[in-house]
């Protein structure tokens, strides 16, 4: 079931959405050579904390991180290690869920890693336009249908790939909530937009094949064939005539 959300209750998702930002803001500036993805984690504890929130990851059936942050190859859920050191021309994306008084926010950014390839950048660039061009169809009467085939269409435009097994999520009173977003589908199926739904929208785009495996701690998701990855993500809210974006900042794109 799809639950709208209240304005108080975005209010609380808002205050969520300022630890995701502050996380970001935070973490993006040691982002460099020689640091481990463990500080980063304990950094990034510390901002929540700070913004008097818990992270939404941590403990979620058992994940030990804060955040999960997923280096190149790595498409989505790498577990924080004292072992993976960051590397100039690495790319790393930050997902970051923070819940305030039992409302939550979820968000992903790609970052390079000092001077990355132009390849790199690009499927960082796709990655990301890809949600701009799905989340711009959003309005209440839209089939969730649209904005799925948005996601697909345009990577796959650019020669990327989707993973299948792993999608968005609408979100609120839970980090994962109904309905599933799969970063593929067809115009005019699935459910239908209202106001007040909230919706966690997340293209996690590989360079090479849709095709993943799952290392043995479990979590730690990697492109099969071992090329480059990207995940970006926000929080949205459908609103009486579109929709916000409660975990970017303005004139962040
Ligand atoms: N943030 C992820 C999502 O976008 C889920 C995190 S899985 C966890 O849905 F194990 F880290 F919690
Ligand atoms: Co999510």
């Amino acid at each position: 079931m799809i639950t709208a959300k209240s304005t108080r209750e975005i209010a609380l998702m808002k205050v969520a959405a300022e630890a995701v930002m502050d996380v970001f803001d935070t973490l993006k500036a040691q982002l460099k050579n020689g640091i481990t993805t463990l500080e980063l984690d304990e950094l990034a504890g510390e901002v929540m904390k700070k913004h008097d929130c818990v992270s939404g990851s941590k403990g979620y059936y058992g994940y030990p991180g804060y955040i999960c942050i997923s280096v190149n190859d790595t498409l989505i859920h790498g577990i924080p290690s004292s072992k993976i050191v960051l590397h100039d021309g690495d790319i790393v994306s930050l997902d970051v869920v923070a819940a305030y008084k039992g409302y939550y926010a979820d968000a992903t950014r790609t970052f390079p890693v000092g001077v990355i390839t132009e390849r790199a950048q690009r499927l960082i660039d796709v990655t990301k336009q890809s949600f701009f061009e799905a989340v711009k169809l959003i309005k209440p009467g839209v089939h969730l249908g649209d904005i799925c085939n948005a996601i697909q269409e345009y990577n796959e435009n650019h020669g990327y790939s989707l993973a299948r097994d792993f999608t968005g999520h609408g979100i609120g009173k839970h980090m994962h909530e109904d309905p599933s977003i799969p970063n593929y589908g067809k115009k005019g199926t699935g459910p239908i937009l209202e106001e007040g739904m909230c919706l966690a929208i997340e293209p996690m785009v590989l360079e090479g094949k849709k095709e993943v495996r799952i290392l043995g701690d479990g979590w730690t998701v990697k492109s099969r064939d071992g090329k480059l990855t990207s995940h970006y993500e926000n929080t949205v809210v459908v609103t009486k005539d579109g929709y916000e974006i409660i975990t970017m900042r303005e004139g962040e794109k």
